[in-house]
């Protein structure tokens, strides 16, 4: 059978990284909270020579490196962003120039927190049907650019950074590596409760993001633990199967609530929150680059991806590295 087999993950940073402490100078708040209510213990924010195409394009060199492939067989480039460089183009095509990969498909898929698992379940659609056989699958962003540096109920909660994984559809054996399956949902109704204030088509400003925190928290939890048990029961799997969950990077609470909620250990739940804050779309291919890097993630290991977003979006994907 065909399936989209991971076959390397980069990662990429900001160079400047703020404590909690050093925000705490200008923002009403303190070490204490951030850390007792979310976990963070400081975020990435990046400069202006730094923008979430530059970020997208390391992430992007570092997966292409660690899968031994050259940009020119990429023939996919699928980026999850809510903070492209520009209205248009897409960023995903800025990240193809700077990779010198022209000739394929490159496009920005946007579902917040949750455009990672969007992009990947997108590009495996598309790989599985053969339009290519290798794709870069990017999430990328810069949200330092769209917080209300005034509102400390947002703005201590993100960071900056990237994450990115060669993909490439290989025929395998049914217990082979691979994508084995993905659910996504949305339901526009929660709008209100996590956007930004503006748009090309509204304000024609950029815009600040608004979030009614204590109502996501409530709709994160169950949202996350209903479209986990969807997959396991798409997979035939159970909780003890799985090696490793990477969860989309918002708040520690919401992973402990979450593996609870499913019977999963602490100990298998891969967390950078308290490193990288929640970067948005970037959170899980940060997250899961950080854990094969340092050894936790291996070959043959299932990991379930999991996240959830303005929207609401929210959606997980189970795979064998
Ligand atoms: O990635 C997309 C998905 N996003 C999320 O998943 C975020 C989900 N929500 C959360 O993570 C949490 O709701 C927050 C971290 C945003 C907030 O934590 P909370 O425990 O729900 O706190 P709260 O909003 O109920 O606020 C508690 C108190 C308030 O003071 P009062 O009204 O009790 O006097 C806030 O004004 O904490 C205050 N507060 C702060 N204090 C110090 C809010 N922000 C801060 C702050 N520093 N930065």
């Amino acid at each position: 059978m065909i399936r989209s087999v991971i076959r390397g993950t980069g990662s990429a940073l900001p160079a400047h990284c703020v404590s909690n402490a050093e925000l705490a100078e200008r923002v009403d708040t303190s070490d204490d909270w951030i850390v007792e209510r979310t976990g963070i213990r400081q975020r990435y924010i990046a400069d202006e020579s730094e923008t979430t195409s530059t970020l997208a394009t390391a992430a992007a060199r570092a997966a292409l490196a660690a899968a031994g492939v050259d940009p020119s067989e990429i023939g996919l480039i699928i980026l999850a962003t809510a903070t492209p460089d520009h209205t248009f183009p897409a960023s995903a095509t800025q990240v193809q120039a700077a990779l010198g990969c022209g000739g394929g498909v490159a496009f920005d898929v946007q579902a917040v927190c949750s455009g990672f698992l969007y992009a990947l379940a997108t590009a495996d659609s598309l790989l599985r049907t053969g339009m290519a056989k290798k794709a870069l699958v990017i999430g990328a962003e810069t949200f330092s650019r769209i917080l209300d540096w005034e509102d400390r109920t947002t703005c201590v909660l993100f960071g900056d950074g990237a994450g990115a994984v060669v993909l490439e559809a290989q025929d395998v054996d049914e217990d082979g590596p691979g994508i084995l399956a993905s659910r996504l949902h949305a339901e526009g109704a929660h709008k209100d409760m996590l956007f930004v204030d503006g748009g090309p088509s509204t304000t024609g400003t950029v815009g600040k993001l608004r979030m009614k925190g204590r109502e996501v928290f409530r709709h994160a939890v169950v949202n996350l633990a209903d479209v986990l048990g969807e997959v396991l029961v798409e997979t035939g799997m159970t909780a003890d199967d799985i090696d490793w969950v990477v969860p989309h990077q918002a708040n520690a609470r919401i992973l402990d609530a979450t593996a609870r909620k499913l019977g999963l250990p602490p100990e298998k739940v891969v967390v950078t929150v308290d490193q990288h804050a929640n970067t948005s779309a970037a959170s899980v291919p940060l997250a899961l680059d950080t854990a094969v890097r340092d050894g936790r993630i291996k070959a043959g290991d299932l990991v379930m991806f999991e996240a959830m977003g303005g929207g609401f979006t929210w959606g997980a994907s189970l795979a064998r590295m």
